[in-house]
């Protein structure tokens, strides 16, 4: 394995259960609606995992496009999601053949930290390429340097005990301790930013950035924040 993208390809224990799984889609999918402002408006889901909840999102918007660099995952996507006019599923590749100025409302969600800092700015490029000049950007989930791997378990725990799969959850972190997202971790590793270094680093894309209050998902450690163009 050589990547985070094979990980994420591969039959990994990231979600400890299917009811773990759906319950993720749905909070990620219920996110997401917050942030759409118009039931016109074209949303893309940059890296978007299985979005088991992508449905839900594509009733509140006009156009949901699902973007996924894993082959397998966007496999599964495009069977899933064939019969939903309002979905698209396309490759990273695909997006910078997209329209510029196409899309109201850009998100991605637990991402940047298995990109590459080159990486995280080639993608940032062209999502301000595709976004209109009103677009906005919310980038979730970005671990901040101070927060170790404690709280992400602290998290998954506390989101498992109010959710009723405590014991998968146990079970699951065990299950990924002993598989390649260990060795990932320590031989790719995760990126982290601390907010004045993402806010820093969308500038440098040409996004004026904040951060938002709480966070997307179920990690109140992890920070959101929203960008729009500078010009
Ligand atoms: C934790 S999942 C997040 C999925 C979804 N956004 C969510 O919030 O549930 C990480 C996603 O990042 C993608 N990914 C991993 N490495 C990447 C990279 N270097 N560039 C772009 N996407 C990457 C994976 O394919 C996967 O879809």
């Amino acid at each position: 394995m050589d990547d985070w993208i094979d990980y994420y390809d591969s039959t990994h224990t990231i979600y400890a259960s299917k009811h773990h799984r759906d319950l993720h889609f749905e909070v990620i999918a219920r996110d997401i609606i917050g942030y759409i402002s118009q039931s016109d408006a074209t949303v893309l889901d940059y890296a978007c995992g299985e979005a088991l909840s992508a449905a839900k999102v594509a009733d509140a918007c006009d156009k949901l496009i699902l973007a996924e660099p894993a082959p397998g995952v966007r496999g599964r996507l495009i069977a899933r999601f064939a019969p939903n006019t309002k979905i698209r599923v396309r490759s990273l590749d695909d997006l910078r053949k997209m329209a510029e100025k196409s899309v109201d409302l850009a998100v991605m969600i637990s991402v940047a930290q298995y990109m590459t800092p080159d990486e995280f700015d080639a993608a940032l490029a062209v999502i301000r390429r595709l976004l209109k000049p009103s677009g906005r950007l919310v980038l979730g989930d970005i671990l901040r340097p101070e927060v170790g791997m404690l709280r992400d378990v602290l998290a998954l725990l506390r989101f498992a005990a109010g959710n009723g799969f405590l014991k998968d959850a146990l079970i699951g972190l065990i299950s990924t301790a002993l598989s390649d997202y260990r060795q990932l971790r320590s031989r790719v590793g995760l990126q982290r930013y601390s907010e004045a270094k993402i806010v820093a680093k969308l500038a440098q894309a040409g996004f004026t950035a904040s951060r938002a209050h709480f966070n997307m998902g179920y990690n109140p450690w992890r920070m959101t924040f929203v960008a729009r163009h500078s010009f």
